[in-house]
């Protein structure tokens, strides 16, 4: 594959559980994050998980910097590249919104998720990560780890009528 392909809705590589890293000193993980952030980046996404570039490994980057142009409304999240990420729900305020993803590409959907979150996980070197986030950081990771998992957001979207190309929801989007 191309390094600038993005895998796309239907490639089974997307509904498959990532397998956790083990290996921090493996060189190709270096590689595979340059061009996660490369691809992201181009595509001005706010996340992206390893088998969306086509890597079976527990590997994603949340976050961005600047604006979005994709989300002009949300404020910038801070980048963090995580391996074998992990979340717990704190509380169980759900918040609804618009995402959408790379992997499907023109379509948006309102997808619940969880208001706010405690996250684990390790970065390049191998060193733990942990925090918590919230709103649109705690969203970006959820959908991060959904990949991971092998889902993709529209399978959470409680009423697939708010599920369309982004060009017919454009009042719907701005509702919220
Ligand atoms: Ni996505």
């Amino acid at each position: 594959m191309s390094d600038d392909v993005i895998v796309t809705m239907g490639s089974p590589i997307l509904y498959q559980q990532a397998v956790a890293i083990t290996d921090f000193s493996d060189p190709q993980l270096t590689l595979h994050i340059d061009n996660m952030r490369r691809i992201k980046d181009q595509k001005f996404g706010v996340g992206i998980a390893a088998n969306q570039i086509g890597v079976d490994k527990a590997l994603c980057i949340v976050g961005f910097t600047g604006e979005c142009p994709r989300y002009p409304s949300k404020p910038a999240v801070e980048e963090m590249v995580l391996i074998n990420p992990e979340f717990e729900p704190i509380g169980d305020e759900m918040v609804e919104d618009w995402e959408g993803c790379l992997s499907i590409p023109g379509m948006r959907g309102l997808v619940p998720r969880y208001n706010c979150i405690r996250y684990h996980g390790y970065d390049e070197q191998g060193n733990e990560l942990c925090g918590e986030l919230s709103g649109f950081a705690a969203r970006i990771f959820q959908h991060e780890c959904d990949h991971l998992n092998g889902k993709l957001y529209f399978m959470r979207i409680t009423d697939l009528k708010n599920f369309g190309f982004e060009e017919n929801l454009q009042q719907q989007m701005q509702e919220i």
